[in-house]
């Protein structure tokens, strides 16, 4: 708190929630874009807030990416921990193996002491093979299961960086740039507005699950990202968000 307010964030998470009507905002000192320890923080702040936010017998969705793998990294046993299933929210997506939702969720198991459950599905599936999959039991189940979380955590990207990081095709990479896509979440790319460009056909929680979700919280920073975070605010309601200075001041700079 004390170095919260040397740095006057207490007053930027107020202006910043008032923006972009999230419940809670969390912000940590620095820039994510400049510094990995600021990242490194976001994951502190990340892990602290889903320890105080765990109930018996939760399921958590997870995503992935850098930011996820960062918040997993700072997590720690407690007892609604143990008693807690971790879900990746979808199946991979042509990323680093680390990066993987599947590969978070099996560590936030691991370091807590909970139990994971893991979506074995290559991305960009084919029309065929995503009606064949769904109806796998195996693949059922854990749908399912992303159906009851009571909490789902996530990252937001921004738009051209995670299709360039997830080798999109070229046709894909043209029409993100002609609908002006500037952030990706759960496999949506979004344009300023909230407004869906594109989707990565994989399965998971999709946009009409994550509604269903009691807790939704987003987990991302650096001042790159400010437009991506504004328009995964204004498409999904986000009960919090937990990001860092950069984002938070290139957020209201273009209010
Ligand atoms: O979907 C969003 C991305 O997973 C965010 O990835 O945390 O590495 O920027 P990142």
């Amino acid at each position: 708190p004390l170095m919260k307010e040397l740095f006057g964030l207490n007053q930027l998470e107020a202006e910043l929630k008032a923006f972009l009507g999230v419940k809670h905002v969390v912000i940590v000192p620095g820039d994510a874009d400049a510094s990995d320890w600021v990242k490194k923080e976001m994951g502190r702040a990340g892990a602290r807030y889903l320890k105080q936010q765990a109930a018996p017998e939760q399921i958590v969705a997870v995503s992935g990416g850098t930011t996820m793998l960062a918040v997993a990294e700072m997590m720690m046993p407690t007892p609604a921990f143990k008693q807690t299933t971790f879900v990746p929210t979808r199946g991979g997506v042509g990323e680093a193996v680390e990066l993987e939702a599947n590969y978070i969720a099996s560590l936030m198991a691991k370091r807590t002491g909970g139990t994971y459950r893991m979506l074995h599905i290559p991305d960009e599936l084919s029309d065929e093979a995503y009606q064949t999959l769904q109806k796998e039991p195996h693949i059922r189940e854990v749908l399912d299961l992303l159906r009851s979380a009571r909490m789902v955590v996530h990252g937001i990207g921004d738009a051209k960086t995670m299709a360039i990081r997830r080798k999109s095709s070229a046709e894909v990479l043209a029409k993100l740039e002609a609908g002006k896509a500037v952030g990706e979440s759960f496999g949506y790319y979004f344009d300023r507005d909230g407004q869906i460009v594109h989707r990565v056909r994989t399965l998971g929680l999709d946009l009409e699950g994550l509604e269903r979700v009691e807790q939704k919280v987003a987990v991302a920073g650096g001042a790159s990202k400010a437009e991506a975070i504004v328009a995964v605010c204004s498409l999904v309601s986000q009960d919090t968000l937990i990001t860092d200075e950069g984002a938070a001041r290139a957020i209201l700079k273009n209010a």
